[in-house]
């Protein structure tokens, strides 16, 4: 393993639930849960109870095909029925399912009968631009109800989604819809951005020229944004028209169990992004367990996931966790310091949101305005907080600890991943919680921190994070990549167990606290952006010849990127040179991409096989020993 630079935080704060949180808890004991979930296939068929299935499962794990896991066989199941429909047949038909709210005030609700009609609708529409079941769609939007609704069209229909985050560019946006050979993309006007409005139309349509596979562009009106679509090519609609008309009632489609739910993609340390691919019921189940126990959602609750559903976490919990538990789940478009550093916590004020997950980034974003703000908002709704995407420093956990949940709501720090599904290392309401660790696996999870044998390490100890058996909301594979599936997750450390690429330390108490990526992944604002997809983007401008990039430390976006290059003669690193290759980068990845210094530099350190040491760039940086170099070419 590479030279291990973490320190163990001596964080030795003890937060201990109180009477009322364990009185209300889903799980009151949860040693007793922990032992029940010792048995993985009882475990969680029974937790798989609790959908209406079309027809139950032969088998809960299938374990034949190694690491090619196959979950509930044979069940048939539906989700967007399940989310949608389920709920319609109850006295929730009238809750509202989607609250939706914006920078600008604005609000729109849709109770679950309404969803259900939007849903059926937008089915139908689907089906009638040539949609089957198996077929992708992939859709570049706003936080907006249509996005929801689209995507629970698509699963109710059985055709994939691949959702594309609208705070990435062209070039990457390009890469994932190719990739996916999606049939149609739904996008819009644009999207509110600190008062502006960006036009997400104009960098679809710089995406579709680079792509074949598109047949119909589907185009939600949302912000207001005078476009025109090109009708002349007969390819581009509004939202409203194509669903003008339909009815609101579209057959169901069974799913196998195993049917491949949706693609999302992320970034890897070298080639393109990697699409990673979930099936049907063991990620609705993993979702919804998770969700239930580790928020302890009840039907009075106000559930806000801060995270984009262009993320793994907006997926899991800002739109199918939730649904499927019947719950309101509240969609916020706008940043959190717009118009002013108080706007998430007017939302919460203003709705009486109970339970608020969020990120460490944005947290220590709100934290530099001071305590000022939440302190001028009834914040008593909040029953529970929760974090997810890179490590939540103590600070930060200590200071939303006092200033928003008033050191009564406890912090629920999750870890997981895109390829994870759901929730791996959490604690459940009932844990004692230490700030900056995510504490002990879930109930039914078996995650350790390992050497590169594979042996555990001893408390105290760095080394790689690892799940040991199969859970049910795992992905199955990457998308048309089998060999890089197992290559990058299940060859690595020997044993057959799930290597996650991430480094941790285990404490005396069993704790996990989580130090990073081991892999030239880097962790941006809680983003996982790739080295290779930067460099890319770097060396696609003209002036570029090189380039490598690594992380670097930054109080609030986690890291951001230092850029090494090697420029082509006849050119010089002035500020014109830099600008115009910051907006270059922008313009291939979007604004994930943030770029710190970019240095001129005449050699990149590179192995005889000619890779990239990024390592040593990183040790050079922070003015650390080199470590072995014995690979070094020069
Ligand atoms: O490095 C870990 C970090 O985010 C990575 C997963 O990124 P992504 O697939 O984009 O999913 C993010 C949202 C689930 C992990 O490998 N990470 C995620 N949660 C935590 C975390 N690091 C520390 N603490 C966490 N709670």
């Amino acid at each position: 393993m590479s030279k291990d630079t973490s320190v163990l935080l001596d964080e030795k704060r003890v937060f201990k639930a109180n009477y009322r949180i364990v009185e209300e808890a889903h799980v009151k004991n949860w040693e007793a849960e922990i032992e029940k979930g010792q048995d993985l296939e009882k475990y969680w068929s029974e937790k798989a109870e609790q959908f209406e299935w079309f027809e139950k499962w032969d088998k809960v794990l299938d374990e034949s095909k190694k690491p090619f896991y196959k979950w509930f066989t044979n069940g048939k199941i539906n989700l967007s029925y399940n989310a949608v429909d389920r709920w319609v047949f109850t006295d929730k038909r009238n809750k509202v399912a989607i609250l939706y709210a914006n920078e600008n005030g604005e609000e729109r609700k849709l109770t679950y009968y309404e969803l259900y009609r939007e849903v059926n609708k937008m089915a139908n529409a689907l089906k009638n631009l040539g949609i089957k079941k198996g077929d992708t769609v992939s859709m570049y939007l706003p936080m907006c109800p249509e996005l929801l609704i689209s995507m629970l069209a698509c699963t109710r229909i059985g055709a994939l989604h691949s959702v594309v985050y609208s705070g990435l560019s062209v070039g990457a946006f390009v890469e994932r819809m190719n990739d996916s050979n999606a049939k149609v993309l739904i996008t819009a006007d644009g999207t509110y951005r600190r008062g502006k409005i960006i036009d997400l139309k104009k960098i679809a349509d710089e995406a579709l020229l680079q792509c074949s596979t598109i047949e119909a562009v589907v185009v939600v009106q949302h912000a207001g944004n005078p476009i025109t679509i090109s009708e002349l090519s007969g390819r581009e609609i509004f939202y409203d028209t194509l669903i003008d008309g339909e009815s609101d009632e579209c057959p169901v489609e069974e799913m196998d169990a195993e049917d491949p739910l949706f693609l999302l993609y992320t970034s890897g340390s070298t080639g393109k992004p990697k699409g990673v691919l979930h099936t049907t019921a063991g990620y609705m189940v993993g979702v919804a367990t998770t969700l239930k126990n580790v928020f302890d959602i009840h039907d009075g609750d106000l559930w806000w996931c801060t995270g984009d559903i262009g993320w793994i976490t907006g997926h899991s919990y800002a739109i199918y966790g939730p649904l499927l538990l019947g719950t309101t789940t509240m969609i916020y478009e706008g940043a959190p310091d717009y118009p002013d550093p108080g706007a998430w916590w007017k939302i919460v004020e203003k709705y009486g949101v109970t339970k608020l997950y969020t990120a460490p980034t944005a947290i220590r974003h709100l934290m530099r305005y001071g305590s000022k703000h939440p302190n001028l908002y009834n914040l008593s709704s909040l029953k529970i907080l929760g974090s997810v995407g890179e490590p939540m420093n103590p600070e930060a956990w200590m200071w939303l600890y006092k200033n928003v949940g008033k050191e009564k709501t406890p912090i629920m720090d999750t870890w997981w991943q895109t390829e994870t599904g759901m929730h791996m290392i959490a604690p459940l309401p009932i844990s004692p919680l230490k700030p900056g660790t995510p504490t002990l696996p879930l109930p039914g999870i078996d995650a350790d921190v390992v050497d590169e044998n594979g042996d555990p390490v001893a408390p105290g100890k760095g080394g790689y994070l690892v799940i040991k058996k199969p859970w049910p909301a795992m992905f199955r594979t990457l998308y048309k990549d089998e060999k890089r599936y197992i290559d990058v997750y299940w060859n690595k450390i020997p044993g057959g167990v799930y290597h996650a690429g991430d480094i941790a330390r285990k404490d005396e108490d069993g704790y996990i606290w989580i130090q990073g990526r081991s892999d030239d992944v880097l962790n941006i604002a809680g983003h996982r952006v790739g080295t290779s997809e930067v460099e890319s983007a770097f060396v696609s401008h003209p002036a570029v010849v090189e380039c490598a990039v690594i992380g670097k430390s930054d109080p609030i976006k986690g890291q951001v990127i230092k850029s090494f290059i090697i420029l082509k003669e006849g050119y010089q690193l002035n500020t014109k040179l830099i600008e115009n290759l910051q907006k270059h980068v922008r313009y291939e990845l979007g604004p994930v991409a943030v770029l710190g210094e970019i240095q001129q530099v005449d050699k990149l350190p590179k192995t005889r096989s000619g890779k990239i040491m990024r390592r040593i760039l990183r040790a050079q940086e922070e003015g650390e020993d080199l470590g072995d170099t014995s690979t070094l070419e020069d």
